[in-house]
């Protein structure tokens, strides 16, 4: 059994112009020590899933219409807020783009680590103190007793992703969700953080799933990859599969837009593909990339695709993939363009 199982999940915007559609009907599982990168352009829906698993999408005006989010079997769905509390900070935890956004400006970073373990942990205060000072080495602060003492906007970026990562981890977290982790750093300081990330998954042996724009992150990160196109995951599969066997023309399209896999340039995000997505207020009848798919033939504008099972985990929601459709020439060509960067996949 997966620690975490989300299935079918549905979530829309309730809004005055009428309702969004932002997840639409979503499905992925992550287990203990694995990690799940979900990936896709802007407005796809990462976050509001990632926010909706954990209940930090605000009801009004989101609501999940459908589906279910089983955590270690268990439908999280209708858990009241304060078990969800008891579960995000102590079970779940989070590290966001901005810090800031998460950390309390006017408290020492040592109080807020400590509030965090002092409530969701039984260790005494005397201990807590001890283990946030063991946190903080942990994640690389030098000097924690007298560090603990500073205030968030004294820290750099990258220590305050520091200090958000010692919170996460100080109560022993079995998944951590992170959104975009590293954006904001400059590009030593995301190698570090992302280093530093995959060695707490490895000696924890936590589930995390890691939303991020980089293909060059999730080469390095993911064992599995969801990409995402106007609120479905369109292809599915091991982090290989996905780079090396592609086939969704939207992932081809990803992959092609890639300047470099090696991910240490935190610069180099996705090049964009011509034209935009759907309007989620009213997604299109047919495949959601059809107006923007180089292949696209007419079953396209009409019905959604079926989704495909290519291999045990590998699957794509794509009409190409109807023994029926016409053979396109695009395949070896995007794959031609992955083995490019084969050496630096070389580790996965
Ligand atoms: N509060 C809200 N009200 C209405 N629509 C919303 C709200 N929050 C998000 N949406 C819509 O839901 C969709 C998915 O948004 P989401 O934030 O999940 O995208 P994302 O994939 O995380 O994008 P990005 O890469 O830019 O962070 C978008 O179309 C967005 O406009
Ligand atoms: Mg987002």
């Amino acid at each position: 059994m997966s620690i975490l199982e989300v299935k079918n999940l549905r979530v829309s915007f309730h809004a005055y112009a009428g309702r969004v559609q932002a997840v639409r009907g979503v499905s992925f599982s992550v287990d203990s020590g694995e990690t799940l990168a979900i990936v896709g352009e802007s407005g796809c829906g990462k976050s509001v899933t990632v926010q909706t698993v954990m209940k930090l999408t605000p009801t009004p005006p989101a609501f999940i219409e459908e589906g279910q989010i089983l955590y270690n079997g268990r439908d999280i769905t209708g858990c009241s807020e304060k078990e969800m509390q008891q579960l995000r900070g102590g079970e779940f935890s989070m590290i966001f783009q901005d810090p800031m956004t998460s950390l309390n400006p006017t408290m020492r970073v040592g109080r807020q680590i400590n509030e965090s373990i002092l409530k969701h942990t039984s260790l005494s205060s005397k201990e807590a103190t001890e283990k946030t000072m063991e946190m903080m080495r942990l994640v690389g602060i030098p000097k924690p007793e007298m560090n603990m003492l500073r205030y968030p906007h004294t820290y750099s970026g990258g220590m305050r992703q520091r200090i958000m990562i010692a919170m996460g981890m100080s109560t022993n977290p079995k998944i951590l969700f992170a959104d975009e982790p590293t954006t904001a750093l400059d590009v030593t300081t995301q190698s570090q953080i992302l280093d530093l990330m995959n060695s707490l998954k490895k000696q924890f042996n936590m589930a995390m799933v890691l939303i991020t724009h980089n293909l060059g992150v999730v080469a390095r990160m993911a064992d599995k990859v969801a990409v995402m196109y106007a609120g479905k995951i369109v292809e599915t599969g091991t982090a290989r599969e996905v780079f090396y066997e592609p086939k969704h023309p939207y992932t081809w399209g990803l992959l092609n837009s890639m300047p470099d896999i090696n991910g240490t340039d935190g610069s180099r995000e996705l090049a964009a593909i011509p034209g935009t997505p759907p309007d989620l207020y009213a997604p299109p009848a047919g495949c959601a990339f059809a107006a923007r798919c180089p292949y696209a033939m007419g079953a396209c504008l009409k019905a959604q695709p079926e989704e495909t099972s290519l291999s045990g985990t590998h699957k794509a929601s794509c009409h190409l993939l109807d023994p029926r459709a016409p053979k396109v020439p695009a395949y070896e060509a995007k794959r031609h363009a992955v083995e490019g960067k084969q050496q630096s996949l070389g580790g996965m």
